[in-house]
């Protein structure tokens, strides 16, 4: 399913609007809503707007458990953390209780961490397996998301789990979701803005798959939706 808006702050009202419902549903069934971040940009102006009073008073925040879909290997206090933007941006304005947020431990070594968290997760569903109620993704103009990046191993991975990838480009570890895990989710949303990232949307909506060249193409949901919203121009090379 796609909602495509003309601005970014009409996708930003659209998809609060779904959380928020998402939220009022998980809530009301399992008394809890879980919700996987996702790093980068794009979510800083939609967790701005769920923290601003026009949302804040809208879902039941102490009912609500904070994850990410994927981390930065850096420090906690690094600005390239998606914790810390996260903290910043959402979890701080909302008062969460930092026992209702779940991050990624990247003081252990990288392998250590993707282990740690996939422990944290499995314990935190038990007795059941680890199904998110919404998991939301950015996509990268190189087509991957989470940090399920072009032609790496993390592409293959058939567990439902967290593992640790290195990028050889950017010299750097990630600690991600693998895309078992995320297609667990009951809502799966891509967040995506921009005429940058039309080539990419093109790449996983209308070609042929090719999971190590288009990573999010791996994104298929098991139990529930999958939903864009995006702006014109992150839609503007889809063909029918
Ligand atoms: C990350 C993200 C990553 C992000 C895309 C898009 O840790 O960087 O999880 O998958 O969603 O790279 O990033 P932008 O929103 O900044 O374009």
């Amino acid at each position: 399913m796609m909602h495509v808006y003309k601005t970014q702050a009409e996708v930003l009202h659209a998809l609060a609007d779904y959380i928020v419902k998402a939220a009022e549903n998980a809530i009301a069934i399992r008394g809890r809503f879980t919700i996987a971040l996702s790093g980068g940009n794009s979510p800083k102006g939609l967790h701005e707007l769920l923290a601003s009073s026009a949302y804040k008073s809208q879902v039941e925040w102490s009912k609500v458990y904070f994850f990410f879909g994927d981390e930065r290997y850096v420090p906690a206090d690094h600005l390239d953390s998606n914790a810390l933007m996260a903290k910043k941006t959402l979890l701080e304005p909302l008062h969460i209780d930092p026992l209702q947020v779940f991050a990624v431990n990247t003081a252990l070594t990288p392998k250590e961490a993707a282990a740690d968290y996939q422990k944290t997760i499995e314990a935190f569903f038990a007795p059941g397996l680890p199904v998110f109620d919404l998991m939301l993704l950015g996509l990268g103009d190189n087509s991957h998301t989470a940090s399920l990046f072009p032609y790496t191993d993390v592409i293959s991975a058939t567990d439902s789990g967290i593992k640790e990838v290195y990028l050889h480009e950017q010299k750097v570890f990630r600690i991600t979701m693998t895309a078992p895990l995320i297609n667990q989710a009951y809502h799966i949303v891509f967040l995506v803005f921009g005429a940058a990232k039309a080539e990419a949307v093109h790449h996983i909506l209308n070609d042929p798959e090719d999971f190590d060249q288009y990573p999010a193409q791996l994104i298929k949901p098991v139990h529930g939706e999958l939903v864009w919203f995006m702006d014109e121009g992150a839609a503007s090379k889809i063909t029918a």
